[in-house]
């Protein structure tokens, strides 16, 4: 890293007002490891249960015998924590602030309101037929519609998957297949960054594409463009809504009832549906949300994530909906219509705590000072960042210029599959270093294993794992639990494989280093390379290809794609165009290759393995490291990859 790591003590007006002291987080640290049973058993009771829970953990992580469990016995129904027990107290609170694309557009909803709206949502589905344990997906823009539907589903104990809106047709439609889900809740457009998107039309291909599957779609109306609406499949939020009644009794639903699934890429394969239950999920959603945001009863929380990520899920939903925090959602870009649109908005609702990712950072940076000291900021008193490592130059700009070192920043390291924050410098309890992770949140065990699995200690480097449950862990991949057990737990028997590396220093802190496995980190957004292989081979011009990440100023991780042509097939600018274009069918603009480089064949091994070790120095520039290459089947194939590499410096 380019810059000497600074050390940064807790800004003294923040300590003064901290929820937590560097004691407070000790002694509760070493509750949770000491007792989990006796811990969770407190903490479990912050959420509204209908029947309490007597059991607290049942996990094993065991190859033969993989189940986790918790709060097993117990019955609930996640939208009375979110929305019901907030009227006593907070009817009139804000629950969502909502700021569209445009800056004049905004409104509020206060939690009575998203209480009825939620209701009246659920009545919906529920005459659609949607029935508790259908699958649902959602392909929405970042509307409050979008929080509303995936409330009523989990008020009627149906299990929502978010597709994120920037995703292909083809891509939607291997979602909704995937788990069989008959039932599609989107928009006519989306609009992001003054474009518009087409949603509607994206799902009617889906339709097509998933050849009957999907039975109805309701269509939320956004920007009130003519679309095309299927006879007897499909139906208007506006319409129905209108009709029926604004309370809805919540469905009881066991603590390990599925919630959610949300697709994520691995190393291998297609996306896998990672799926989240009704209890653990929702105490670790509402228990990190408090204690990593130093959460008090009048902050304006604005998460920038889109709700098709877990991060939407988590930390602009279920969390602070649960804590009864008012949650800023941001329809548009950062860059829209001008590169002071985040802290325009920070100050038009008087936000306190900001949260979003490097990449966001890194992009704005580049803009200068001026147009961060062109608001005034003076709200905010807690800044996060999550998605990736962010490098020490972007920490100290957002830390000094963002922040005006009044903030300090919570780097959050979680995952999908881990439901919220692990890893973190809890604000008030830990001095800062600028982009280190820091800390385990209460309950977490981190170590970090050398390849063979040996556990090292002290100052080091390795893959991190984790060595016991916590509340808000996956439970399996929809449909596939022997690819749960496989991709997780079969690296190092015993433990959660994070597919991380990690460093700990000799204070103890941990620096995430980024993925070790063939997953690319693209703005924060994962990839695998399987996936961006696999659409590329299904072009008719190419033969065979290999993707890699390589280090990019904003995206962090660019992807880097090698392809052999078939024979016949001349490469040219015009075949890169195309090849682009088709992954972004495929999959999405968020795949699409930033380098694409023709190659006459790829460095294999004698038993046909493409060493992709090797592509990754080319791509990176850093070639003359190459090490061994004396087990290539052709050595010669590498000199001409270096010759025509496209990363050049
Ligand atoms: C990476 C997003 C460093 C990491 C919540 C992880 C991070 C993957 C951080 C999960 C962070 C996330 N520092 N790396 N603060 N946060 N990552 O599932 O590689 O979209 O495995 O979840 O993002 O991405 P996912």
């Amino acid at each position: 890293m380019s810059q000497d790591v600074s050390n940064h003590p807790v800004p003294e007006a923040f300590a003064k007002q901290a929820n937590l002291t560097p004691e407070k987080y000790a002694e509760m640290y070493e509750a949770s490891i000491k007792d989990p049973d006796g811990f969770w058993a407190e903490h479990g009771k912050r959420i509204e249960w209908m029947k309490p829970f007597t059991q607290v953990k049942d996990v094993s992580w065991d190859k033969d015998d993989l189940h986790v469990r918790w709060f097993a016995d117990g019955t609930l129904n996640v939208t009375e924590s979110c929305l019901d027990r907030q009227l006593e107290t907070r009817g009139a609170k804000p629950a969502i602030i909502w700021e569209g694309d445009e800056p004049d557009d905004s409104h509020t909803l206060t939690y009575r309101q998203l209480y009825h709206a939620v209701c009246r949502f659920s009545n919906v589905l529920k005459e659609m037929g949607v029935k508790k344990g259908d699958r649902v997906t959602l392909y929405m823009p970042m509307i409050p519609e979008a929080s509303m539907a995936m409330l009523a589903c989990a008020r009627i104990g149906a299990i929502h998957s978010v597709v994120f809106g920037g995703f292909s047709p083809e891509a939607l439609a291997g979602r909704i297949v995937d788990c069989q889900s008959e039932f599609v809740i989107t928009a006519d457009e989306g609009v992001r960054g003054g474009r518009k998107v087409p949603l509607k039309e994206n799902t009617d291909r889906a339709c097509d594409l998933a050849k009957g599957m999907v039975k109805k779609v309701l269509v939320v109306e956004r920007t009130g463009v003519g679309v095309e609406m299927k006879d007897g499949r499909d139906v208007w939020l506006h319409e129905v809504g209108a009709e029926v009644d604004d309370t809805c009794a919540p469905e009881p639903m066991n603590a390990e009832d599925p919630l959610f699934i949300l697709y994520t890429s691995g190393s291998t394969g297609k996306p896998k549906g990672v799926l989240h239950t009704c209890g653990g999920y929702l105490v670790w959603a509402s228990m990190t949300h408090e204690y990593v945001f130093d959460l008090k009863e009048d902050d304006v929380f604005w998460c920038s994530a889109d709700v098709g990520w877990v991060t939407g899920h988590t930390y602009i939903v279920y969390g602070p909906l649960a804590n009864g925090a008012t949650s800023l959602m941001f329809e548009g870009v950062p860059t829209y219509p001008s590169p002071s649109r985040f802290w325009e908005v920070c100050d038009k609702h008087g936000v306190t705590i900001f949260y979003t990712a490097p990449t966001a950072i890194r992009a704005l940076m580049r803009e200068g000072d001026g147009p961060v000291k062109a608001t005034d900021r003076s709200t905010l008193r807690l800044l996060g960042t999550v998605g990736e490592p962010i490098n020490p130059e972007a920490w100290e700009w957002y830390f000094r210029t963002v922040g005006d070192s009044r903030c300090p920043i919570v780097d959050t390291w979680w995952q999908t599959e881990t439901g919220g924050t692990m890893i973190v410098p809890l604000p008030g309890t830990t001095k800062m270093k600028s982009g280190a992770g820091s800390h385990p949140f209460f309950g977490v065990v981190p170590k970090l294993v050398d390849a063979e699995g040996e556990v090292l200690e002290g100052a080091t480097q390795g893959n991190l794992i984790i060595t016991g449950s916590w509340p808000g862990q996956m439970r399996t991949v929809y449909g596939d639990h022997e690819r749960f057990v496989d991709t997780y737990f079969s690296a190092y028997p015993g433990n959660y494989f994070t597919g991380d590396g990690c460093r700990r220093d000799e204070d103890g802190f941990y620096w995430i280093t980024g993925r070790v496995d063939d997953v690319i980190n693209v703005s924060g957004h994962r990839m695998g390379t399987a996936e961006v292989e696999s659409a590329l081979v299904s072009h008719d011009a190419v033969a065979e290809a290999a993707v890699v990440g390589y280090p990019h100023d904003i995206k962090g991780q660019g992807i880097y794609a090698y392809v052999t042509t078939v024979q016949g097939v001349e490469p040219s600018d015009e075949l890169k165009d195309l090849l682009q274009k088709h992954v972004r069918s495929e999959i999405g603009p968020i795949a699409c290759p930033d380098l694409i480089q023709f190659a006459p064949g790829l460095p294999k091994t004698r038993s046909g393995k493409i060493m992709r070790r090797i592509l990754r120095k080319i791509a990176e520039d850093s070639y003359d490291s190459l090490g061994d290459t004396s087990t290539l089947a052709e050595p010669e194939v590498v000199d001409e990859l270096i010759d025509g590499r496209q990363n050049k410096a």
